[in-house]
């Protein structure tokens, strides 16, 4: 018989505290809540409050549950008043020796049956638990934040904690609607061990003014289909908050670099710039705990005066190659009313190019998304060339030609010649060096990456990348293009993956290091990040798409260029692709996908 759970206790009601108290007092459990003051008590209640009338706004809430929930919940200062729960979740901030006190407190305060589990994100669970006389009842109940919202409950047991205990907290997440999944005590566990080295990574991108804000998380919500992106997210967990999971990740995780807090975060938690809750971060917001963002001095002006910024006008593109990124991309300048002449090496070659171009039009016109008179207007307006002569008189040229440097650099030197002077010269590599290609011109300064995702017509991201030759007209004129394509243009430096890539494959990459230290299974971990996250894939399920040769070739790419330790491609995913395991492509990768 699982254990019954009538009353818990929750401690600290910050950020994630306030959220738990929600979760168990929705689904009918009594909670003690307590804060160490009356204001920080009030500050809870005011948190609490404001969420359950926002559900009753949006209609997820009927305003009779509502006064119900709110009913359940009683609202204490000090812990004495946690005397007779069956649990205790502690959620106060990330400092050992606090948890410590507390949970030494505890176990003096609470009855001797009760549960004692922390919220800690990162630090040691078993250390939490030898401050008590009953360190086989106390467990990891890891939350994700906003609690209320993420499906996601990480069960943390350390070599102590008994099976019942484990058995009837699982029990209990299930109660609460929740997924657990249930793991050892490992700095990070599962979701936070793959999330922080991406966050700081990204902080650094923007520390090291690689990126904009804006330009990084848009890159990492339109690149990769993130619910938000990193700084908006490290805003959303709070500068505080991170900044203690990484030095203990640091600490306790091997000393990683990749988990040493990047200064910047330091120097605004100092500053009071906690994020959201303090109402600055990396944004600014309407008042301190509102999600809303407002402007401020660093919200970039919009593309209308970019174009101010001495853009160059662009009429007639030309795209040079005839694969799947060509195609796509003839296609997007096509319907955006842009002139364009497509060159491939060959006139079968260029049939084939129209071929697919009115293919994806047609399923436009059938999904009743595109006019019959609009898809000819688009095709009307391609001519298709196997000379680059063609391309005397266009405004813009985009090479798609297939990913080798040497290609690349003996096609920009003949278009160095043959262009008009001022021509934008676009390259769509998603791994060389732009200034390499730069260099084969005699013009570098209008030489800029254009780098689209796959597929083009659909990706709504380009990311522009800029080398430390290119001329701010250039750039001005890239942005301006992206925005009449209707796409978002991130611009970023010269470096090995640019924003997305950088920060997507070192994730991916360690996923796969956890599944080869067998802490957890391919399951768990996507669940993980999917239910904790809100990732549209898991990690093991986007390498499969993605292709495993392919996701070793960047993260050796990556590896070479930063010499990042870390960053050394994981040998399991050698081995697969060594053994042609490379995913959906060859039926099986890390999973079998003959089956499905
Ligand atoms: N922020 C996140 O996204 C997130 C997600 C999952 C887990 N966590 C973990 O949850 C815990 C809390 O983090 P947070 O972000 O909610 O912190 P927070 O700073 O937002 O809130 C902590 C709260 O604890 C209260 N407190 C401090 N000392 C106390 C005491 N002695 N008795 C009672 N209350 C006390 C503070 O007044 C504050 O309200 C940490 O262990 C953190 O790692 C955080």
């Amino acid at each position: 018989m699982a254990r019954e759970f009538t009353r818990v206790g929750v401690v600290g009601l910050g950020t994630m505290g306030a959220g738990i108290v929600e979760v168990f007092a929705r689904n009918g459990i009594d909670v003690t809540a307590v804060e160490i003051s009356a204001a920080a008590l009030e500050r809870g209640r005011v948190t609490l409050t404001g969420s359950t009338d926002r559900a009753v706004a949006k209609g997820k809430l009927a305003e009779a549950d509502r006064d119900a929930l709110l009913s359940r919940v009683d609202w204490q200062v000090g812990l004495d008043a946690l005397h007779s729960v069956d649990l205790v979740i502690e959620a106060v901030p990330e400092h050992l020796d606090l948890k410590q006190r507390i949970f030494a407190e505890l176990d003096r305060v609470c009855k001797p049956e009760a549960i004692l589990a922390t919220n800690t994100s990162s630090l040691s669970v078993t250390e939490i638990s030898v401050a008590t006389t009953r360190p086989n009842q106390v467990i990891g109940i890891h939350f994700f934040n906003p609690a209320p919202v993420m499906k996601l409950v990480e069960v943390v047991r350390t070599v102590v904690t008994s099976a019942d205990v484990v058995a009837d907290v699982e029990a209990l997440c299930e109660r609460l609607g929740k997924v657990d999944v249930t793991i050892n005590d490992r700095a990070g566990f599962i979701a936070n061990a793959l999330l922080f080295g991406y966050l700081n990574h990204a902080v650094s991108m923007f520390e090291s003014r690689y990126a904009t804000r804006e330009d990084i998380d848009a890159a990492m919500k339109l690149g990769c289909g993130l619910p938000m992106g990193p700084l908006a997210l490290m805003d959303l967990i709070g500068l505080d908050t991170a900044y203690e999971i990484l030095d203990t990740m640091y600490r306790r995780g091997g000393r990683d670099r990749r988990h040493a807090p990047v200064p910047l975060i330091k120097q605004m938690v100092t500053a009071g710039l906690l994020g959201r809750k303090s109402g600055r971060g990396f944004y600014t917001y309407e008042r301190p705990g509102s999600p809303v963002v407002v402007p401020d001095e660093h919200t970039p002006v919009s593309t209308g005066a970019a174009l101010a910024d001495g853009a160059r006008a662009i009429a007639k593109v030309g795209v040079v190659g005839s694969g799947t990124m060509a195609t796509g991309i003839i296609e997007v300048f096509a319907k955006a009313g842009y002139e364009v002449i497509s060159v491939t090496r060959g006139a079968e070659k260029s049939a084939k190019v129209c071929e697919t171009v009115k293919t994806s039009l047609n399923k436009g016109v059938v999904r009743g998304k595109l006019s019959e008179t609009d898809r000819d207007a688009a095709l009307g307006r391609v001519t298709w060339s196997a000379t680059l002569d063609h391309l005397a008189d266009v405004d813009l040229v985009v090479e798609a030609v297939v990913e080798e440097l040497s290609v690349k650099k003996a096609l920009f030197a003949s278009l160095d010649e043959i262009c008009k002077p001022g021509v934008v010269l676009a390259t769509t590599t998603s791994s060389l060096p732009v200034i390499d290609v730069a260099m084969a011109t005699q013009r570098p300064a209008d030489v800029i990456g254009l780098h689209f995702f796959n597929p083009a017509p659909i990706m709504p991201l380009v990311e522009i990348v800029r080398t430390i030759r290119t001329s701010a007209e250039t750039t001005a004129t890239a942005r301006a293009v992206c925005a009449a394509l209707g796409k978002t243009g991130v611009v970023c430096g010269d470096r090995s993956g640019f924003i997305v890539n950088a920060l997507l494959f070192p994730y991916l990459n360690d996923a796969v290091k956890m599944l080869e230290a067998s802490y957890s299974t391919a399951d768990d971990i996507d669940y993980a990040m999917k239910l904790g996250c809100g990732y549209p894939m898991g990690p093991f399920e986007l390498l499969d798409v993605v292709g495993l040769d392919v996701s070793l070739a960047i993260q050796r790419e990556l590896y070479l260029e930063l010499r990042e330790p870390g960053f050394a491609p994981a040998p399991l995913l050698e081995h697969l692709v060594t053994a042609g395991y490379l995913g959906r492509k060859s039926g099986r990768g890390f999973r079998d996908h003959t089956q499905r």
